[in-house]
Order: C-alpha cells, then sequence, then structure tokens
C-alpha cells in the first residue's frame, strides 16, 4: 500500500479514538527537512478540543504520542512538530524497501478499488461509415482505450463500445452516388474503398448543385433504407463492410478493440427502431414539444440551454435522437445495470467541438431521470493543429490516418533496421503524444516532439524501460555469489525513486477516477527520469554493497513502467 495512505489510516484510528472527526490531508513540504509528509490536522481540529488545550500546538504535541502508539506498522522514523501546529512525519526506509519487494513480488497494484461491482460503459473512436477514419477518431481511439483500462484496472467491470456513425439521411446521398457514378466491383476490389465512397459522395454535392433533384432522390433512397428496401438495405450494408477494411486496419495496428455487439460496437443504426417510438415518448412526458416550424424539440426548463431537435418537419430523426435512444436502451439493458438496478457509468469520448451539444444530451437524461449528475461523462480531446506542408494532402483536403501510421513507421526506421520495432514505436510514440497532457488540450503535431529519444516521447519511456531490462538480463548472465547486505546508504536519488514507485497505485486511481491519463503519462515520464539519473550516477552491475539493492530498483522500475504503460495501451519492447 502506498506510504500515504498508510500514514492517513494511521491518522484517522488516531482521531476517531478520540472521537473527532476532520479530514486528512497529506502534503509534501517544501523543504525536504521538514520531513516526507505534513499535515495540519491538528489545526484544523483544533476547533474540536479547544477547551482542552491551550492552542493547536500543544493539540499537536499530546497528538504525536498517540499517532507512535498507533503505527504498529513501524512506517513512521520520525516525528515532529512545527510553527503553530504542523505535524511532519519522515518515514522510514524499510517501508519503502518493503513496498519495493512487493512490487518485485507483483503484489503492489492494489488500486483504491472505487470501481470494485461498479460497471461503466466506455464509448470511443466511433468513426463514420463511409467517411474518413479521422485524426479526432484516432484520438478517441487511442484515449477512450486507456480510460477503459483504468477503470478496469479501479475495479470497474468495463463494456467497451464503438458508436459508429452508420446511420442517417446521407446513406441516401451515397446509394444514389454509388448508383449513378460507381462501380461496386472497383470498389472492392480497392485497397482503400473509403476513398472511392469519399470521392463518389463529393461528386455527389457537386453534381447537386448543378441538378438539385438529386437531393430528392436521394431522399428518396433514405426512405426506402428506412422502410427494409432490399437494394437499399444492401447497399448500405455493403458501405459498412468496406468501410471495416479500414477500420480494422486501423485497430489492428493500435492493438484496440471493443467488447459489445461482438466486437463491432452498437452503431447508430442499431437503434432505428427505438426512435419514433422514443420521440412519443419524449412528447408524451413533456419534455419535448411540437415547434412553430413542426420540428419536435426538447425544451430546457427555464431555457437554461438552447432546445435540441429531435426530429426534423418531415419527421426524420437526428444524431441526437439516435443519441438519446442509445442512452435509454443502455439504461435498461440489465447487462449494464449495477447490482442494485443504478445506472453504469457511461463515459463519451469524443472532441470538445461537442461539448455544448453532450450538455444537452445529458441534461435531457436528467431530467428523464435515466441518469444522475456523474453517470454521464463527456472525456474530450482538443484538437490536433498540423503545421502547413509538413503532412502530404495529395489525396484531398483530409488526412489519411493510414499516411500518418505510414510516416511515424517511417520515422520510427531512424532507430532500428528491424520493421516489426519500428511499428510498435511509432504506434507507443503517437499514443504518448496523445496522452501525455490533458485530453482537451489542443496541440501542434510536431514529428519532432512525437518521434524523439530525448524529450517526453514515447520512444523515451520505451527506451527507458528497455534499458532496464538489458541491465538485469545482463545481471542474470553473470550472477555473483554475493550476499544481500543492507550494510550501505541509501542515497537521496535512490530514495525518490523509491517513493516515486511507491506513488504508483495513488496515480492509477487518480487517473481513473478523473479519466485522466495524462497524470499516469506525467508519473511515469518522471519515473523514467529519474531512473536514467540513477543509471548514469550509480554503477548497478559493478556495485559491490549495493547490488542486490539496485538490481531490485532497476526491476520494480521497469514492473512499474511496463504496467503503467499497459494501462495506457503503449506496448513495451524488451530490445530497442
Ligand atoms: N460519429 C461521431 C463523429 O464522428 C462521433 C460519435 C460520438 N458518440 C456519440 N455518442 N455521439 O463525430
Amino acid at each position: 500500500m502506498d506510504k500515504e495512505l498508510a500514514l492517513k489510516e494511521i491518522l484517522e484510528k488516531t482521531l476517531s479514538d478520540l472521537g473527532l472527526n476532520v479530514s486528512i490531508k497529506l502534503e509534501k513540504p517544501a523543504d525536504e527537512k521538514f520531513g516526507d509528509l505534513s499535515s495540519n490536522l491538528a489545526m484544523s481540529a483544533y476547533e474540536q478540543v479547544k477547551e482542552e488545550f491551550n492552542s493547536p500546538r500543544d493539540f499537536a504535541l499530546s497528538l504525536v504520542q498517540k499517532i507512535k502508539a498507533n503505527d504498529l506498522a513501524k512506517i513512521i522514523e520520525e516525528i515532529s512538530v512545527a510553527g503553530p501546529g504542523f505535524i511532519n512525519f519522515k518515514l522510514n526506509d524499510s517501508y519503502l524497501l518493503e513496498n519495493l519487494k512487493q512490487i518485485i513480488q507483483n503484489k503492489n497494484l492494489e488500486l483504491k478499488n472505487f470501481g470494485q461491482g461498479k460497471k461503466a460503459i466506455v464509448e470511443y473512436s466511433s468513426p463514420n461509415i463511409a467517411k474518413p477514419f479521422t485524426i479526432g477518431h484516432l484520438r478517441s481511439t487511442i484515449i477512450g482505450d486507456s480510460v477503459a483500462n483504468l477503470l478496469e484496472a479501479s475495479g470497474h467491470e468495463v463494456f467497451r463500445d464503438n458508436h459508429l456513425g452508420d446511420w442517417g439521411t446521407q446513406f441516401g446521398k451515397q446509394i444514389v452516388a454509388i448508383k449513378k457514378w460507381g462501380n461496386e466491383e472497383e470498389i472492392s476490389q480497392s485497397a482503400n474503398p473509403v476513398e472511392k465512397l469519399v470521392a463518389l459522395y463529393v461528386k455527389f454535392h457537386e453534381e447537386a448543385e448543378k441538378n438539385p433533384e438529386l437531393e430528392d432522390e436521394a431522399r428518396a433512397w433514405f426512405k426506402k433504407l428506412e422502410n427494409g428496401d432490399e437494394e437499399a438495405r444492401a447497399l448500405w450494408q455493403k458501405c459498412i463492410d468496406w468501410s471495416f477494411i479500414e477500420f480494422a486496419k486501423i485497430y489492428q495496428a493500435l492493438g484496440v478493440s471493443f467488447t459489445e455487439n461482438n466486437g463491432r460496437g452498437y452503431g447508430e443504426s442499431f437503434f432505428e427502431e427505438m426512435l419514433q417510438p422514443l420521440i412519443e415518448e419524449l412528447k408524451k412526458q413533456g419534455i419535448a414539444k411540437t415547434g412553430e416550424e413542426g420540428a419536435v424539440l426538447i425544451f430546457y426548463p427555464n431555457d437554461e440551454l438552447s432546445p435540441l431537435m429531435i426530429a426534423k418537419k418531415d419527421g426524420s430523426t437526428l444524431y441526437a435522437t439516435r443519441d438519446l435512444a442509445t442512452d435509454k436502451w443502455r439504461r435498461e439493458n440489465p447487462l449494464y445495470q449495477n447490482a442494485d438496478g443504478s445506472a453504469p457509468l457511461v463515459i463519451n469520448e469524443v472532441g470538445g467541438e461537442q461539448t455544448f451539444y453532450f450538455q444537452q444530451i445529458y441534461r435531457a437524461e436528467e431530467l428523464l431521470g435515466w441518469y444522475e449528475k456523474g453517470q454521464r461523462v463527456h472525456v474530450k480531446h482538443g484538437l490536433y493543429r498540423f503545421k502547413e506542408g509538413k503532412m502530404s494532402t495529395r489525396k484531398g483536403n483530409v488526412i489519411w490516418l493510414e499516411e500518418v501510421l505510414n510516416k511515424a513507421k517511417e520515422k520510427a526506421m531512424a532507430f532500428t533496421k528491424d520493421e516489426a520495432i519500428a511499428e510498435t514505436v511509432s504506434i507507443a510514440a503517437l499514443k504518448w503524444n496523445d496522452l501525455k497532457r490533458k485530453s482537451e488540450i489542443n496541440i501542434n503535431f510536431d514529428w519532432e516532439e512525437i518521434i524523439n529519444l530525448q524529450g517526453n516521447s514515447g520512444p523515451y519511456m520505451l527506451y527507458a524501460y528497455a534499458r532496464a531490462k538489458s541491465i538485469l538480463r545482463k545481471a542474470s548472465e553473470n550472477e555473483t555469489k554475493q550476499n544481500e547486505s543492507s550494510n550501505f546508504e541509501i542515497s537521496p536519488l535512490e530514495k525518490s525513486l523509491l517513493s516515486s514507485l511507491d506513488e504508483f497505485s495513488k496515480v492509477v486511481a487518480r487517473s481513473a477516477s478523473e479519466f485522466s491519463p495524462h497524470y499516469l503519462c506525467t508519473y511515469l515520464f518522471d519515473l523514467a527520469q529519474l531512473f536514467n539519473s540513477f543509471y548514469n550516477k550509480y554503477p548497478i552491475l559493478n556495485s559491490s554493497l549495493e547490488r542486490q539493492f539496485r538490481l531490485q530498483l532497476v526491476e520494480a522500475v521497469s514492473i512499474t513502467l511496463s504496467k503503467g504503460l499497459a494501462l495506457l495501451g503503449i506496448k513495451t519492447l524488451e530490445k530497442m
């Protein structure tokens, strides 16, 4: 257990023995000479005991004795009172050493299991059929996958869903375009069918400028699709299958998968039959009303949000209608309910540009009583900005993901001749770049930063791990007969490394509970940097008394890095 948590438990016990009730905060003192951790609890509890003590400081002094008595595992080495009543703790090295052993025995991922017994649906990626898989979808895939991993690590039962954009009036246009100008044979044979579909879709719009009747044709085809017309359904299904040729390649390269609907995810079309009944229900409940122009909208109390349209005047449904139907179905499906029947946590990993839209959706779902505050979460990602000219746009204005993946691999080949290694490095580089900062920040996409062995990058992280593994391999090749010795001083740098290792589970818990993988990245990067300084400063294999201890440190670092990177969805390499 991490030391802070262990100390907190001792303090909680001490206070509850005294019948006092305060929330305990532990801080790292700015100056190391005040110890490892410090608390102002004597000051904040003083109100409750001021009859008995003259000052918070007096109270702190008396608490010290009781805390010592409760420290059965002897994790505190020194305890002192400073200033107006701060209590400072210096923790025992032997406690940190014990923790080191536990990491090596693989027992350390003791998260605060706040997710135990709870269910969570994490919805991510969600590309659109017959459209390019964009950088935004890439971000959603990477971030969503990591959030799902983190929630799983915290005890949740996690359902991984992909809300494919596979329904909507655009399919009427797509069908018309395929029938008029497309060649199914050719699309099927193409290495990138989506590219062909996009070209056809673009052509539809060009032609429709000249010949507006095409729009009517498209509407008619979408109607047919809705009514289950065989030809329309078959073409639509082909669009899905063609798109999945591309999506599957991307998911495979990223090592990402989904659990729902046999790994495909429940796309918008799955909810089609639930849409009209939903609209009726919302009208009956008075939450939705038919507006002046004949469209149906959700109106919010006191106009706190602008109205949300759920049916157009011609009766056709929208993106929002399908989202509401999705969430109602999720809420009612026993598979997703917690044991007590309560709603699961439902997370949408979607670009920040849809923030207002999701506010409308979540608020509507609250008003309907489906979900409570906090059960619906929008994990947002920011935009990627590309430096002009750096990314080829010869295929039009879109950035094709395949190009990005290929380019990343090409760049990673600078480090290695091995294709498989380059592939792993390139994916790690892209993922790390996406995860290392708060997800909603917009970032400049910069290859120099992404594929870089020196800086805060995926390759740097993989390299630190591979270096640790190489030390361990060498150690096992030439084992010495030395006995374990404890007759040496642990240096401050080594102590920092020990403390850092001790913080892993706390950081994972924070990343999970705030749906923010970047905390974990920051932590892992700090750990890797500490490890590199340690490695550069001290002999490991050639040290005498310290050899065992230092090798244990290296091993614990390698275990922690690999567990952490796995939670980010990043595969490690034993050698680079
Ligand atoms: N397909 C949508 C898009 O590409 C994203 C879907 C996000 N999820 C949702 N439940 N609306 O913009």
